[in-house]
């Protein structure tokens, strides 16, 4: 009944400009380890659900890369969208899709461009939780403790009061294990705050970084659907006639486009009054950022990390460099920078500045 929905359709913006809309880093093989963050993704999969049960939701335009890609997966649990319109429409596709297969399935949503280091510890918590949604009418989130005041993430404020009536409520335990792999009930859930706010969530102690992996079953999101994206569950429940059959993607191909754009995080986790968090530490990293790349990378003794055969570096710190190989590079005086160059796009700017990345390509695009 396990089935694991990858979303694989963003352009990665944050990362340009290695990451490009023709090949954004879900594609991308951004630890030079010989599988791309995609592959990563579905690999870690494989011990939770069969490959059939594995979808993967992008763009139409990258078919090719994604096939290419996971050649292991059915040519039908590749959903193409005809054009972006985030995570909500993306994942009520998914559920309805899915709710003609199985209407008992349970399912994990999950990001396609993260790190994770503990797969043993990860595979764990994805099972406990997957136990906990199959019982519960829950929009089940894991939680990450922050460690610095992140203004890129989703922060979750957990209740621990209310966790212990849960837990004696739903397990009838106060066994110390049980409780810590027992999910929390949740205050509030806040997109993306801004650094003032972000400190303060950090300071109070009780709040998690969303990581963007949900667990529900299929009947709590379809009526978290109905309930606060009611437009958008509407749209998607009209083509339950045609869903795994061959009239689904000119369904999709002609409906999509009317479908308004927002993120599952603005428009159901924040609204949604049953949701609970997952505390949980397998080697999280969203690698959304140069600057969360450059927390992972090995660095030198002065803080630095460089991509590129050519590159020398003079008093310099803390700078995250990635040069084409046979590029000559010379860099002096710089601290706490980011120096790329990828796809005729040279970058250097602050990391501190990194969320307005996007900013930046968007004025070199408009050239
Ligand atoms: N199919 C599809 N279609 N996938 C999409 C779309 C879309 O229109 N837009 C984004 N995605 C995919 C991305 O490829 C990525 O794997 C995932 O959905 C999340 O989108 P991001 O654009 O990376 O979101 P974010 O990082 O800004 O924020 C989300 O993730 C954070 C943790 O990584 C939020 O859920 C935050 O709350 C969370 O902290
Ligand atoms: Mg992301």
């Amino acid at each position: 009944n396990n089935y694991i929905v990858i979303m694989a359709g963003g352009v990665g913006s944050r990362f340009w400009p290695m990451s490009t809309e023709e090949k954004p880093k879900q594609f991308l093989d951004v630890l030079g380890i010989g599988k791309t963050l995609l592959q990563q993704t579905v690999a870690r999969f494989k011990t939770i659900a069969p490959a059939e049960n594995i979808l993967i939701v992008t763009s139409a335009k990258y078919k090719a890369l994604v096939t290419e890609q996971c050649p292991e997966l059915l040519e039908s649990n590749i959903l193409l969208e005809p054009c972006m319109r985030n995570t909500a429409p993306c994942i009520a596709y998914a559920a309805y899709k899915i709710k003609g297969l199985n209407p008992d399935a349970n399912m994990v949503v999950a990001p396609s461009d993260h790190l994770i280091t503990n797969e043993a510890e990860f595979i764990r918590v994805i099972k406990n939780g997957l136990e906990f949604t199959v019982n519960n009418d829950t929009l089940l989130t894991l939680g990450i403790q922050p460690h610095r005041p992140e203004t890129g993430y989703g922060y979750i404020q957990a209740d621990s009061i209310n966790n212990e009536k849960l837990i004696s409520k739903n397990f009838e335990t106060d066994n110390r294990q049980a409780i810590t792999d027992n999910p929390l009930n949740v205050i509030a859930f806040k997109e993306k705050p801004d650094l003032v706010t972000a400190k303060e969530y950090l300071a109070a102690g009780n709040y998690y970084w969303n990581s963007g992996i949900f667990l529900w079953s299929l009947k709590s999101i379809v009526k978290a659907f109905e309930k606060d994206l009611p437009e958008v569950a509407e749209l998607f429940q009209k083509g339950a006639a045609v869903y795994n059959t061959n009239k689904e993607q000119a369904f999709i191909d002609e409906m999509f486009p009317t479908c308004m754009k927002i993120s599952i995080d603005y428009g159901i986790m924040e609204k949604a009054d049953n949701i609970y968090v997952q505390p949980a530490d397998f080697g999280w990293s969203d690698l959304g950022t140069w600057g969360s790349l450059w927390e992972k990378r090995e660095r030198c003794e002065q803080g630095n990390t460089v991509v590129g055969e050519k590159v020398h570096v003079f008093e310099s710190s803390n700078c995250i460099v990635n040069m084409p190989k046979n590029k000559k590079v010379v860099i002096q005086g710089l601290n706490d920078c980011i120096v790329v160059e990828d796809n005729d796009v040279l970058l250097i700017c602050k990391k501190e500045e990194e969320q307005r990345i996007k900013e930046f390509r968007a004025a070199v695009l408009n050239d």
